[in-house]
């Protein structure tokens, strides 16, 4: 509790820096992680850059929530250009950036902060998105600790820590293209995964790919962290988590789903929204039957081309399904707007919004499958609601969630980059008809797990614990 901090001298109180990379699906598990250690009596710092600061103020209550904290403070660091239209670009792009731009900034604020510690206490503690590894080294100069926090799901994670395995197997790069080859040299995943199972970036063709030389640079530099935070859930990952451990030869806190474990702390949602949410479709959602809805939603970066749009909104209107469906303006490419034939259409079927709220979307009770692009925040939170998941990975680590959901939780079907109007149809229907008690009732199962998971005596409870224990007395 707060009260155990306020006996200690004003120079030992626990002060942590948080930095995730400056994208909705990071920004959103690591604010939560802000917000719960201010809630654990910590001092808590929270970096965004200045766009996204602006966005958070601008479309959630962030600005109040956070300031009935007395120990909490949004600082901000220069933007940095990223092209959503061109995601191969935009991990190039935003690293570039990272480098040029938030690395410096960064350090000028723990200089900055060490010399007015009369006004705040100087940081304690870093924790630092797993793809920010320059803070290391930061953190080494500074002589205090630096705490990898991964957005990822372990066992992508895992999958990144094995690329020199992978290469010295002869696994990577691929050598042909037959991407339901077998993978079994990622120790815990022998049984089931497969070529077209790897994150993207490591399917490339050659090793000198930008993207799998990124991957590979981060996760490699991250594993000298003093310690790793994982927004994940151990007992649905075990053993990745203690390979993860046992490996970097750190703790490893697995204290998953965030956004469960802070509703389990706190009655109210903590939106995380970097863009404004039309909540117009829960009412729309309270009109529909129960468990009757197909969701939709990509994610914050995913794209898809006009012809792609149009398999899927055949797929979903000849499954017979009410949908409600998330079209960001920015997620057709090349164009600038959503077909108008496409909406008014799709006012009969179902209901079409810009942004939805999502985690009071997925708990409604008419909801009855997620299409999903897999994103990791994404699929906790199906699996937190209890909502089967039809998957259609998109990049990244998507393509590893997208195989757990399907082979190894059996909470879904994993269409991988399959794109035409029947075989939509089709997994609709098996989603949502044929096999839906058979979801329903393995997505429950689960849902009941993660929700033990994160109450009193759970082991993301209690690992949480032990993360602000270990912050407080830097027992890292
Ligand atoms: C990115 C990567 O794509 C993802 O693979 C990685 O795991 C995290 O970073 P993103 O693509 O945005 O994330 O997907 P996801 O991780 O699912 O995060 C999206 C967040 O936006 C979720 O928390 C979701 O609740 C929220 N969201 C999404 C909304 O609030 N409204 C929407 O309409 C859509």
């Amino acid at each position: 509790g707060i009260d155990r901090f306020n006996k200690m001298e004003p120079k030992q109180v626990p002060s942590v820096l948080i930095l995730p990379l400056p994208a909705q699906g990071h920004v959103s598990s690591m604010l939560k992680l802000a917000e719960l250690l201010c809630l654990a009596g910590l001092h808590v710092t929270f970096l965004n850059t200045e766009q996204n600061h602006q966005r958070l103020v601008k479309f959630t209550d962030a600005s109040s929530r956070f300031t009935k904290f007395p120990a909490f403070r949004f600082e901000t660091l220069p933007d940095i250009p990223s092209d959503i239209q061109n995601p191969e670009n935009l991990i190039k792009e935003m690293f570039a950036g990272i480098d040029r731009v938030i690395k410096p900034a960064f350090r000028e604020l723990l200089i900055s902060g060490r010399e007015k510690a009369e006004e705040w206490p100087p940081v304690t503690c870093i924790i630092a998105d797993g793809v920010m590894s320059f803070t290391i080294d930061v953190a080494k100069e500074f002589g205090i600790p630096n705490i990898a926090f991964r957005t990822i799901s372990a066992a992508c994670f895992w999958a990144y820590l094995c690329i020199p395995k992978l290469i010295q197997e002869d696994e990577l790069p691929f050598k042909d293209g037959d991407l339901n080859k077998q993978i079994t040299c990622v120790p815990g995943m022998e049984s089931f995964l497969r070529r077209r199972d790897l994150p993207s970036f490591l399917q490339a063709k050659e090793f000198s790919d930008p993207s799998i030389q990124i991957v590979h640079t981060q996760s490699s530099k991250s594993m000298s962290s003093s310690a790793f935070i994982l927004n994940s859930i151990e007992e649905l990952e075990n053993p990745m988590p203690s390979h993860i451990g046992t490996l970097a030869c750190a703790k490893v806190y697995t204290i998953g789903p965030l956004s469960a474990l802070l509703s389990s702390k706190k009655n109210t949602t903590s939106s995380t929204s970097l863009r404004a949410v039309d909540k117009s479709c829960l009412t729309w959602l309270d009109s529909q039957q129960l468990k009757s809805v197909l969701y939709v939603s990509f994610g914050s970066i995913a794209v898809v081309t006009a012809e792609q749009l149009l398999e899927f909104w055949y797929g979903i209107v000849n499954s017979g399904k009410p949908f409600l469906w998330v079209m960001r303006p920015d997620s057709i490419i090349g164009e600038r707007q959503i077909p108008e034939e496409l909406m008014l259409a799709t006012k009969e079927r179902g209901c079409m919004v810009d942004w939805s709220p999502q985690e009071e979307v997925l708990e409604h009770s008419s909801i009855g499958g997620f299409l999903t692009h897999s994103g990791w925040n994404s699929t906790l939170e199906a699996i937190t609601a209890g909502a089967p998941m039809l998957c259609w990975p998109y990049f990244a680590d998507q393509q590893i969630n997208s195989r757990y959901v399907d082979a190894v939780w059996k909470i879904g079907l994993d269409m991988k980059d399959m794109c035409e109007r029947s075989i939509i149809e089709r997994m609709v229907r098996d989603l949502m008809e044929d096999r839906k008690d058979e979801f329903m009732k393995s997505s429950e199962k689960i849902a009941n797990m993660v929700r033990s998971c994160v109450e009193e005596g759970g082991s993301s409870y209690r690992n949480f614990e032990r993360l602000v224990e270990d912050i407080s007395s830097m027992s890292l």
